[in-house]
């Protein structure tokens, strides 16, 4: 990872509670004004923040595994399969439940947020009540949006006589975008998929930290490193047969794409703190990190749009009680996010290539 990691150890905690934390809040005009254009849902894209599946829109792993046995199997052994089954029984999150007063860890939203898919049950069956239950740990819809919108599009060529390999290219980018905008987390749009691992990665609960004793998130996360190991699962391009490594570009975009996803997760948790404790300490730490790494980045990738991203971060102050500033901050990158996944710059990605991540780093 080493993009900034001069910056980072040269970032001592006292300093940086001197800049951030106790900072002058900095509202400039512009900032507010453009991001309201954000905020309005009149304009093209709407901003797309991640938020925990709702729970009457899942329907499970079992609807997309007839289609996608390969990607299942891979899954099913990853800890995000597992947690499932194993977090209720571990001493540490019964310690965490018990200091916040939460009788069941599957039941509470506190915890299901993160480490368990919802579904609202509505016809009673031999082996479920009507009711909301958890189904599963994190699950395919937890990444890729809850798909009960979005299914028939997603696998619709476009008439009885049309198969996947006869579809029209016009087609099928009108269905992945069709497919998108019904709540589809597509990683045609890998923004989109980056901030499901980062609202998950990034804990933006002050209370669960601070009170609970859980963790501020993983923070060495990196998009890259933590999607290319064992939860990788590229069928596609061989019909389901081989695990096809991600190409060096498609990681390049990864990579610019968490490092920018990164930065909104992060302003977001600094939305969220109102005290000079662990969490607000912590998130803001790693939010100076993610703002480092983007303007690492963007001196490197020419292109106007990381540009305006390092302008944001730098307007906004990284301090606590500052939320509506840090969350239309957030807006904005988001919106530049989804753009530069959607578009990638023609060329120029390159220039990152010895900063990715290489694969001896894969979790
Ligand atoms: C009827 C078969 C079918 C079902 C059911 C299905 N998929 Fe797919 N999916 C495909 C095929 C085929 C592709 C390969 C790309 C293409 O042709 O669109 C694909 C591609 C994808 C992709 C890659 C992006 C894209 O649009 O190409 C994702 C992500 C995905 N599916 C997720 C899911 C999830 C999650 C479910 C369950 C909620 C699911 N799929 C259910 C057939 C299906
Ligand atoms: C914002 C998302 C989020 C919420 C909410 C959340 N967790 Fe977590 N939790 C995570 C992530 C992500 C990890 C993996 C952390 C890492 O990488 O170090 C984790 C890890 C843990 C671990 C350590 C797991 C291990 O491998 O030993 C425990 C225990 C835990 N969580 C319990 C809880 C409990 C109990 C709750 C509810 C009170 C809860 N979590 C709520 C995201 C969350
Ligand atoms: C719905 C919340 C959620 C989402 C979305 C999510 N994760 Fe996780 N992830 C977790 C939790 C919770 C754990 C810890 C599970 C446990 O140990 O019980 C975890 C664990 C992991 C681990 C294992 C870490 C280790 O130390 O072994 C990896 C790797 C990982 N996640 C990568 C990702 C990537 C990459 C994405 C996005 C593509 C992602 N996660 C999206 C919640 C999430
Ligand atoms: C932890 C988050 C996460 C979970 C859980 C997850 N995916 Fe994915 N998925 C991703 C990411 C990230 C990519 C893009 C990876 C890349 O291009 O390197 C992806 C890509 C895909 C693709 C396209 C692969 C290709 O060959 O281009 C399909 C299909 C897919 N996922 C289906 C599923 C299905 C089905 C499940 C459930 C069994 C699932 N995913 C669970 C994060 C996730």
């Amino acid at each position: 990872m080493g993009l900034h990691n001069k910056t980072i150890s040269k970032m001592n905690r006292q300093r940086w509670l001197a800049l951030g934390l106790i900072g002058t809040a900095l509202v400039l005009g512009s900032i507010a004004a453009a991001a309201n254009t954000a905020a309005n849902p009149s304009t093209k894209s709407a901003v797309s923040v991640a938020q925990p599946a709702d729970p009457s829109k899942v329907i499970g792993n079992d609807a997309c595994v007839k289609c996608h046995a390969p990607e299942q199997a891979v899954w099913s052994k990853t800890p995000h399969a597992k947690t499932f089954d194993e977090l209720h029984r571990r001493p540490e999150a019964k310690q965490i439940a018990s200091k916040l007063g939460i009788e069941s860890i599957k039941h509470s939203g506190r915890c299901v947020n993160c480490h368990y898919t919802q579904q609202s049950v509505n016809t009673v069956t031999s082996n479920m009540s009507a009711g909301v239950h958890a189904i599963a740990g994190v699950s395919c819809e937890s990444c890729h949006g809850p798909a009960r919108d979005w299914l028939e599009t997603h696998h619709n060529y476009g008439g009885p006589d049309v198969t996947r390999l006869t579809e029209s290219p016009e087609h099928r980018k009108q269905r992945v975008e069709a497919a998108i905008a019904l709540g589809m987390r597509n990683p045609n749009n890998v923004y989109l998929v980056a901030q499901s691992c980062y609202r998950c990665h990034t804990t933006a609960d002050e209370e669960l930290v601070n009170v609970g004793g859980h963790s501020a998130g993983s923070l060495t996360f990196d998009f890259v490193s933590w999607s290319q190991g064992t939860i990788h699962h590229n069928f596609v391009e061989s019909d389901g047969k081989v695990n096809i490594p991600s190409s060096p570009e498609r990681l390049q975009l990864m990579f610019v794409a968490g490092v920018l996803a990164e930065v909104e997760s992060t302003m977001r948790a600094v939305a969220k703190a109102t005290t000079k404790d662990n969490y607000g300490v912590t998130v803001a730490q790693r939010a100076a990190r993610s703002g480092a790494r983007l303007k690492s980045v963007a001196s490197k990738v020419n292109d106007p749009r990381l540009d305006k991203a390092v302008k944001i971060f730098e307007t906004v102050s990284i301090k606590l009680n500052n939320e509506a500033q840090l969350n239309k901050g957030a807006d904005m990158i988001a919106k530049i996010g989804v753009d530069f996944a959607e578009n990638p710059p023609a060329s120029g990605l390159e220039q990152i290539e010895r900063f990715v991540p290489t694969k001896d780093k894969w979790k």
